[in-house]
């Protein structure tokens, strides 16, 4: 029996304005939510975390930046430090989405350098991996996945040491933004793999303790059949977090 309590992560993107973004705040507050069987978490912009932090203060719901530069502050225009999003009540932080891979030519070398700081700042990092659909059809989505864990998260593994806390989320690039689910037991097996090797590298205790999520395309009606799979530990969503009636049937999917 599986001992992670699910995690739902809300990707809002650079998507809503502040209005928007204040009724759907308010409509994921004011839901019944059953905090024992399933934690909610919700990444705006930057420049909707102030508001959030207001609206979600006293709430059980978690806030997240999607993205932060690894220094904690300098000459580096445009980015964000790790200090900046906790002080704008970030308890956790996205790292390495494949949009920030494939458009921002970010690598899993300074991915493992943002993991590093995030750690060191106190943040939980959430970090980002998975195929591209050209590498799944030549059959190498194992070997990428591998590749894209030992690099990314280098040097927790040199010193074999990760916070049990840490989240992995395994977003297959074909199935982003584009309606393609991978089926629940292809997602189930990469799932199985992630877990596997971090139990290679962190030992039973934190490979058993660290929760891993699936995102792409996840919606009200493919959630259970997801969530069921023993290693797939919640979800990262993207599209149907940004309206109040599909992320709430997502985040109570115990319910059904
Ligand atoms: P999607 O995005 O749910 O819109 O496919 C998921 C993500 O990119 O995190």
């Amino acid at each position: 029996m599986r001992n992670r309590k699910p995690l739902m992560a809300a990707n809002w993107k650079m998507n809503l304005s502040l209005d928007e973004a204040r009724d759907l705040l308010n409509g994921i507050k004011s839901a019944t939510i059953d905090y024992n069987r399933v934690d909610v978490l919700v990444a705006p912009p930057f420049t909707t975390l102030q508001l959030a932090q207001t609206i979600l203060t006293e709430t059980d719901i978690f806030l997240a930046g999607q993205n932060m530069h690894w220094e904690s502050k300098g000459a580096f225009t445009g980015e964000i430090s790790p200090l900046m999003l906790k002080e704008a009540g970030c308890s956790h932080v996205i790292l390495g989405h494949s949009e920030r891979r494939a458009l921002f030519f970010e690598t899993s070398e300074t991915v493992n350098q943002k993991v590093n700081a995030a750690i060191e700042a106190g943040l939980i990092p959430i970090v980002c991996i998975g195929e591209t659909l050209k590498q799944r059809e030549d059959k190498k989505t194992f070997d990428i996945i591998k590749t894209q864990l030992n690099e990314s998260l280098k040097t927790s593994c040199k010193k074999r040491n990760l916070p049990q806390t840490v989240i992995i989320a395994y977003e297959p690039v074909w199935a982003i933004g584009t309606g393609k689910t991978a089926t629940p037991e292809m997602a189930q097996e990469v799932h199985h793999f992630i877990r596997r090797w971090l139990i290679e590298n962190f030992g039973h205790n934190t490979g058993e303790t660290i929760r891993t999520l699936y995102g792409g395309s996840v919606k009200p009606d493919n959630i259970k059949a997801l969530i069921s799979q023993p290693d797939i530990d919640g979800a990262l969503i993207g599209g149907a977090s940004l309206k109040v009636d599909s992320f709430l049937s997502i985040i109570q999917f115990y319910k059904s």
